[in-house]
């Protein structure tokens, strides 16, 4: 991969999106730790700029995130975003305060007279997005400011050097010319060249997989989910017949999930997948159990159980492979990530040591929008590639309480019919996620002349870009009526429908 920027992670929640931004501008952008040397930097002989990313703290503060100083001198340009602007600002002799009002949200960008490359093409007066309490108060040496707001110092740069601060959020979109600034960062003062595609990615992986490979076999446990997918039909690309996926129905499964999978990437992509049918040994283990950790905690022991079981008697294969992809890489290595457990999530990690498999995870440098376009390149469906993201632990979190099969069956029905009604209606491709959850309660209904007493679902649709927020779809009232008409009339056991409509946070998208 041909690193020409690299972004300092000083924990800011939006330092990903930095990276896609400039990814998305065809430049390959890392994210690394902020303590990275100079000496680690030199490694990277495409490098073409730095970029110091935001952060929660204050550069005055005791134990503050700083930088190693030598990076100052590889006369590369840097760009310093919110604090990493600061940060700049206290290194070369200014000043960073607390300020009396903290600017958060929108705010008027307001230019100097400077000439600069980083302004070329930007609107005088448009909006940028802030998030700061700091704010600079002096000067540093040799800076001049580019611009400002009502109430801060907007942007500094020493035009000798090359080394830029900007106070707002250029990446996210509510700042009008922030990808112009971008773009302007990366093309006329950083000199980047636009060689980031997806084609080529793909050439360059199954290159690579092939010669790290060789004649050995390789297994990858395929959920039907997009990473797992899009992971097994590029490998199969490389190594063909010497895959092996592994499928497990743990009866937690959307309806005709197997069937789904087993027809698109089986019998289309002519993969090898052993279908494993673990349905009783996921119910069995779920008898009894109603508290959401614990469901989440034997959903994930049995799956590792059977792929683990699955993988020895596989036992020529010398490569597992995993959809890694590039969020999880950066979450699981940032310093920052100190964050309380809400919910503990499984997916097929936690694999045993003693399976003595070298990992193989051709999608880690990718942002799930990348994964997602190398699968259309791949000739993956659309239907497949555009999924809405479904749980590791399945309709196991969606049945409320106590998980039986007679359960899942009626969810299976009902999430199915939704869905498919999102679908004709053209919402699905509109919303982040929708699914529908089973409740524990019986409620009492009137059909025909008849009292019923069964059970309540309610329908979950969300908009959200990170899924660490998120807010309710507005669908309309018909829609929802004639969705819940349609469950009523075609589902035996389920009497009430409720739409949820809390948002993130409070609650959390799945119900347990
Ligand atoms: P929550 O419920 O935490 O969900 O707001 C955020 C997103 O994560 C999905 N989710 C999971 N995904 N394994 C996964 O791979 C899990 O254990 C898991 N739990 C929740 C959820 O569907 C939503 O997209």
């Amino acid at each position: 991969m041909n690193t020409q920027i690299i972004i300092l992670d000083y924990g800011s929640q939006y330092t990903q999106l930095l990276a896609r931004r400039i990814r998305e501008l065809n430049v390959y952008a890392e994210v690394v730790s902020f303590n990275t040397t100079a000496n680690d930097l030199k490694k990277y002989q495409n490098l073409k700029g730095i970029i110091l990313s935001g952060g929660p703290s204050s550069v005055y503060a005791n134990d503050a995130y700083s930088i190693d100083q030598e990076i100052f001198n590889l006369n590369l340009p840097i760009l310093g975003v919110c604090y990493g602007m600061q940060l700049i600002t206290e290194i070369f002799g200014g000043k960073v305060e607390l300020a009396n009002s903290q600017e958060f949200g929108k705010a008027i960008l307001h230019l100097d007279k400077q000439e600069n490359k980083l302004f070329e093409n930007v609107k005088n007066d448009c909006q940028v997005w802030m998030s700061h309490a700091d704010h600079l108060t002096q000067m540093p040496k040799e800076f001049v400011q580019l611009a400002y707001s009502d109430s801060s110092v907007a942007a500094i740069a020493n035009l000798n050097k090359n080394i830029y601060g900007i106070q707002f959020h250029a990446e996210v979109t509510q700042s009008e010319y922030g990808i112009q600034m971008i773009e302007n960062f990366l093309f006329k003062i950083a000199n980047c060249n636009k060689d980031w595609t997806m084609q080529e990615f793909i050439k360059e992986k199954i290159q690579e997989i092939k010669t790290t490979v060789g004649s050995e076999q390789v297994i990858l446990g395929l959920s039907g989910g997009v990473d797992s997918s899009v992971a097994a039909v590029l490998l199969s690309k490389a190594i063909g017949k010497q895959l092996t996926c592994i499928f497990v129905d743990t009866g937690l499964l959307r309806k005709n999930e197997a069937e789904n999978v087993m027809n698109i990437y089986a019998k289309e992509f002519d993969i090898n997948i052993k279908l494993i049918d673990a349905q009783e040994q996921f119910y069995n283990a779920l008898k009894g159990i109603t508290d959401p950790e614990e469901k989440r905690k034997i959903i994930g022991h049995n799956f590792i159980e059977v792929f683990n079981k699955q993988a020895q008697e596989l036992n020529n294969a010398k490569f597992l492979a995993q959809g890694t992809i590039y969020p999880d890489v950066i979450e699981s290595s940032s310093e920052e990530h100190n964050s309380k457990t809400i919910k503990s999530h499984h997916n097929v990690g936690g694999l045993p040591e003693d399976l003595k498999f070298s990992l193989l995870e051709p999608l880690r440098n990718l942002f799930k929008d990348e994964v997602r376009k190398v699968g259309r390149e791949l000739g993956i469906p659309d239907v497949m590639i555009n999924r809405h993201p479904f749980p590791g632990p399945g309709l196991g979190i969606r049945v409320i309480g106590e998980v039986t099969k007679e359960k899942c069956d009626i969810l299976r029905e009902v999430d199915d019919i939704f869905i498919k009604k999102l679908i004709k209606e053209d919402w699905y491709n509109k919303t982040s996620q929708a699914f529908v959850t089973l409740l524990p309660v019986k409620t009492v209904g009137v059909m025909g002349d008849n009292r019923t007493y069964d059970y309540v679902v309610a329908l979950r649709c969300v908009n959200t870009i990170d899924f660490m927020t998120a807010t309710t779809t507005h669908l309309p009232w018909e829609f929802l009526e004639e969705v819940v008409n349609e469950i009523i009339n075609k589902v035996k056991k389920v009497n009430r429908v409720v739409y949820d409509i809390t948002s993130k946070p409070p609650g959390t998208i799945e119900w347990e």
